[in-house]
């Protein structure tokens, strides 16, 4: 199961406690797959890195459901937050997951690749784009990073692997702002959507944005500001899902937060909208609006707060929280996109349903 952002902050614990709408995520995660081998969270797992309640909330909450999930995390940009903002905790986030540091860099994070059953998953670590000799340009991730995945991927295939799955915090798809707006994110999108696409990647999972998202099957190209284009791919239907078959393409996700800070499907608006809640964004035409949400399946806010009309942003008391499962065989890949509402702390029922199935499959 992959769930993301609960990015629990100790000023909100009193108020819409974080920590706990996550340990009910990955409840309701156990209930709908109680045979899911393990959790993959990609990133912002807590506020302020450096607050050590924070980490220590998140854990006592979903220590009966972490008993029964083992976790394979992505240091997000709040994993190395400090609580005056001015520094980065370099350390904390493998002080509190323990997970591999390949090639010893560590910096707000670690990067590491697993296999699992036939699935080779790798984690990067978008915290390293700090300045410095191996990234000058503060490009997306540092050049060492970048060559270790390229040739990890490239062992992978190699190696026979059936799927290569990436997973990342911050998103070059997304149905929210960060995406488009953010310099930090600009920089990453063209050399991460080549190298997914030039690496046969299937299936790439981010975090970030706090919305629910999935695109079509994606491919590379240099002729739109997106740098993606559609891929046209033959389909076949079974038990009511729809499969793509043998894309080229790369399928990207965010399934929303597992906290209660939401942000807006903004570009689903108009450009109108668009430029009025991030006048940044004021180069967007309608026909790139219409571009960039031609390339979703999925791309919405489940809450449909009021706060939205004028923001897109920092509404921090959603009651929706959404988590991923993936059912994967040596020739399928099954994508299953679950919702969750009511009101924790007012007793409320909390509701779960599956609100989006899609279907990847290989012949061989
Ligand atoms: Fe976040
Ligand atoms: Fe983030």
């Amino acid at each position: 199961m992959h769930y993301t952002d609960t990015q629990n902050a100790y000023w909100n614990a009193n108020v819409n406690n974080e920590a706990a709408y996550g340990a009910d995520t990955l409840s309701h995660a156990l209930e709908v797959a109680p045979d899911a081998d393990f959790a993959l969270h990609t990133g912002d797992f807590v506020e302020v890195a450096e607050v050590e309640d924070e980490w220590v909330d998140n854990l006592d909450m979903s220590q009966d459901q972490n008993l029964h999930l083992p976790h394979a995390y992505t240091p997000g940009n709040h994993d190395e937050y400090t609580v005056l903002g001015d520094e980065k905790d370099l350390t904390a986030f493998n002080e509190h997951t323990n997970v591999p540091i390949t090639n010893d860099a560590m910096t707000g994070g670690s990067y590491y690749s697993y296999d699992y059953n036939g699935a080779h998953f790798v984690v990067l670590n978008t915290n390293d784009n700090k300045e410095s000799e191996d990234n000058p340009e503060q490009g997306a991730i540092g050049k060492e990073q970048m060559e270790w995945a390229k040739q990890d991927i490239q062992e992978a295939r190699d190696n026979g692997a059936n799927w290569i799955i990436l997973a990342y915090h911050k998103p070059i798809y997304s149905a929210s702002y960060h995406a488009l707006q953010d310099e930090d994110v600009q920089v990453t999108r063209e050399e991460f959507a080549k190298l997914a696409d030039e690496l046969d990647v299937d299936v790439v999972l981010q975090g970030h944005d706090h919305n629910l998202t999935r695109t079509k099957s994606l491919v590379y190209t240099s002729d739109n500001f997106s740098y993606g284009e559609v891929e046209d791919t033959e389909k076949v239907e079974k038990d009511g899902v729809e499969y793509h078959v043998n894309p080229e393409g790369v399928t990207y996700i965010i399934p929303n937060t597992s906290g209660t800070k939401a942000y807006d499907a903004i570009y689903m608006k108009g450009a109108d909208h668009v430029h009025k809640v991030r006048p940044k964004l004021d180069w967007m035409t309608e026909d790139d609006v219409e571009l960039w949400n031609g390339l979703f399946d999925v791309a919405k806010q489940p809450d449909d707060s009021p706060k939205f009309d004028h923001k897109h942003e920092n509404y921090r008391q959603s009651q929706n929280q959404n988590f991923a499962v993936y059912t994967v065989t040596e020739d399928e890949f099954l994508i299953e996109f679950y919702e969750m509402s009511g009101n924790l702390h007012e007793g409320e029922e909390r509701t779960v349903e599956l609100v989006d199935s899609y279907g990847i499959k290989k012949d061989k």
